[in-house]
C-alpha cells in the first residue's frame, strides 16, 4: 500500500477520483475537481449521469446475482468505493457471491483494500491492480480467485470510454468474454456523444482525461456475438428501470448506453 500511495500524483486529474467528486464523494483532488468542473460546462447533467449509471448497476447485479444465479464478478474499472458497490448489492441476494475487482488507479487499490471488504462469513473480496487494455494479465491473475468452469458476470461500467479506436475495445471484450464460460454475463456502460456537438466530442477527446464517446452503433457493436437481453443497448435511464422512483431522466441526461449480454 506504501508503494501505491509513493505512486499517486495527485497534480493530474484521474478518471476515478473525478467521478468521485461528480458523486459528491470527497475523495478527489484539486485537479480532479477542475477537470469535473470543465465537464459540468460542456455536459451540465453529468452528475445525473454517474448517479444513473450507479443505478444501472445495482439493477444489473441483481439481477444477475438474483434471477440468473451468478456467484461470481469480475469487475473490471471498479471505481472508488461508494454506496452499492458490486460485493454488496450481489451479496444481500447470494451472500456466498465472490468479486475480483481490477482497476489502473493506484488510490482506488488503496480504498478498496480499506473499504471493499466483505461482512464476515460472506464470499470474498480481491483487488488486482491492472489494466483492461492487457485483458489476458487479468485473466490470468483472476484465474487464481475465481472458478473459470462457472459463470462469471464481467462487468465493464463507464470504462471503455477510456479506450481509444486503436486500443480496440471492441477486440478487448472479445478477448475477454472469449476466455469466460458459457452461461457468464457481460454487464457493461458507455458513454454516447449523440446528445452533444462534434466540437464538444472532440473537446472531450482531447481533454486531460481523453473520453472516447462513441456512437450507438459504436457501442452496440461492443457486443457483437453475444446474446444481448432485453430490453437490447439502450440508456441507462431505460434499462430495466421500471421500479425505480421516478420522475425519469432524459436519456439526452445520461448520454450513456447499456446491456446485459449472455455470453455463450
Ligand atoms: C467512471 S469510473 C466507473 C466506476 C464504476 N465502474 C462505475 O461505473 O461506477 C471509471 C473507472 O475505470 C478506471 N479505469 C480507467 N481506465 C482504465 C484502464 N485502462 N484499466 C483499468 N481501469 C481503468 C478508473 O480508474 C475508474 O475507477
Amino acid at each position: 500500500m506504501a508503494e501505491a500511495q509513493e505512486r499517486l500524483d495527485t497534480s493530474v486529474p484521474h478518471p476515478a477520483r473525478r467521478y468521485n467528486y461528480w458523486l459528491g464523494g470527497k475523495d478527489n483532488f484539486a485537479a480532479d475537481r477542475e477537470s469535473g468542473d470543465a465537464v459540468v460546462a460542456l455536459f451540465p447533467s453529468i452528475r445525473t449521469a454517474a448517479l444513473e449509471n450507479r443505478r444501472f448497476l445495482r439493477r444489473a447485479v441483481e439481477l444477475l446475482a438474483g434471477e440468473l444465479g451468478i456467484r461470481q464478478f469480475l469487475d473490471i474499472g471498479t471505481g472508488l468505493p461508494t454506496a452499492d458497490n458490486t460485493h454488496e448489492v450481489a451479496q444481500r441476494v447470494a451472500p456466498e457471491s465472490s468479486v475480483v475487482y481490477v482497476d489502473n488507479d493506484p488510490l482506488v487499490m488503496v480504498h478498496a483494500r480499506a473499504l471493499l471488504n466483505a461482512a464476515p462469513g460472506a464470499g470474498p473480496t480481491h483487488y488486482l491492480e491492472a489494466d483492461v487494455r492487457s485483458p489476458e494479465d487479468i485473466l490470468r491473475e483472476a484465474a487464481k480467485r475465481l472458478d473459470f468452469s462457472r459463470p462469471i458476470g464481467l462487468m465493464l461500467i463507464a470504462v471503455l470510454h477510456f479506450i481509444a479506436d486503436e486500443e480496440d475495445p471492441w477486440g478487448i471484450v472479445r478477448r475477454l468474454t472469449e476466455a469466460l464460460p458459457a452461461g457468464s454475463y457481460l454487464v457493461l456502460s458507455h458513454s454516447t456523444g449523440e446528445f452533444l456537438t462534434p466540437e464538444a466530442v472532440q473537446t472531450f477527446r482531447t481533454s486531460a482525461i481523453p473520453v472516447h464517446l462513441r456512437t450507438h452503433d459504436e457501442i452496440g457493436r461492443l457486443f457483437d456475438g453475444l446474446e444481448v437481453l432485453d430490453p437490447g443497448v439502450v440508456s441507462i435511464s431505460n434499462w430495466r428501470a421500471e421500479k425505480e422512483p421516478g420522475p425519469r431522466p432524459d436519456e439526452s441526461e445520461t448520454a450513456t448506453d447499456c446491456a446485459v449480454a449472455r455470453i455463450r
